[in-house]
């Protein structure tokens, strides 16, 4: 007999059948505890490649490996249950050809049990998402500022900002669209252009720092917790964590030495001796 979760977990058709109707909540988490968190409010969590510079302090994406991937996407399918989760390929695990991108999906698909794989780029990689979409895996795209490419690009900054730029977004979100993505996340784009990419395309739009016109949002979890250094325009503070996370370190270090902590309520007491039948 199979043994069949009770809970059935959002799908990439779920997401799919979204488009033009209440906005699709997106988080990103890497851990299980705060995928448990994000699990009751999303509709889908991305394990990112973001977790190189929030994790591990890179300063890009490119060190990210196919390995640390799939460890975080195993931790967050552990912690959640409902959400959809789309784990990212990382640079070098996909863009060589196609058959390498196949099998760096399936690997991330078995290993993790996610429910999608996300990858950078438009025209670019229509075909690899064609052949990754008809073998069983489902595709979020991502266009627009695509990190990456950071050594291509040469900065973070925001595209299609100028006149007569558009219309390479535009061409690359209809290439993932029409090679059979389920969705698209659009980034760092003004909100003209995520508007009519958004119109015309059937699948829903993801935007992260281009407008409310998207057909959902997604953020990283530490930029809208307060807990990166660093944020691009784009991201609004939701929390301011890492003060609060200061005073409990600095009590506790503080406790530590004042020799206060563990107290009594933080020690094992020995159990007395249970008294021996006669
Ligand atoms: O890696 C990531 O977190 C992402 C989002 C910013 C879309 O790709």
């Amino acid at each position: 007999m199979s043994v069949q979760s009770q809970v059935r977990r959002k799908t990439a058709p779920d997401i799919r059948s979204r488009k033009g109707g209440d906005p699709i909540v997106m988080l990103t988490s890497y851990h299980a505890h705060t995928a448990a968190l994000v699990d009751r409010h999303c509709d889908v969590i991305l394990v990112g490649d973001s977790l190189g510079n929030v994790m591990h302090g890179f300063e890009t994406t490119v060190p990210v490996t196919l390995e640390m991937m799939i460890l975080q996407g195993r931790a967050v399918m552990r912690g959640s249950q409902h959400a959809l989760v789309v784990v990212d390929m990382p640079f070098g695990s996909y863009e060589a050809s196609k058959e390498q991108a196949f099998h760096s999906a399936v690997r991330i698909m078995k290993e993790t049990q996610c429910g999608a794989v996300k990858l950078e780029g438009g025209v670019r990689m229509a075909e690899t998402v064609a052949f990754l979409a008809e073998r069983g895996i489902p595709v979020m795209g991502h266009v627009g500022l695509t990190p990456q490419s950071i050594n291509t690009l040469g900065s973070f900054r925001a595209q299609g900002r100028e006149e007569g730029t558009w219309e390479p977004i535009e061409k690359d979100a209809k290439a993932i669209a029409e090679a059979g993505a389920f969705s698209i996340v659009l980034e760092a784009i003004p909100a003209e252009v995520a508007k009519t990419v958004t119109a015309e395309l059937t699948i829903p739009t993801i935007g992260i720092g281009a407008s409310a016109a998207c057909d959902g949002q997604i953020l990283v979890l530490e930029d809208m917790l307060g807990l990166s250094p660093r944020v691009p325009k784009f991201v609004k503070r939701y929390g301011d964590l890492g003060p609060a996370i200061d005073r409990a370190v600095a009590d506790y270090a503080a406790e530590v030495r004042e020799r206060r902590f563990p107290a009594a309520d933080n020690v094992y007491a020995i159990k007395p001796k249970r008294a021996t039948a006669p």
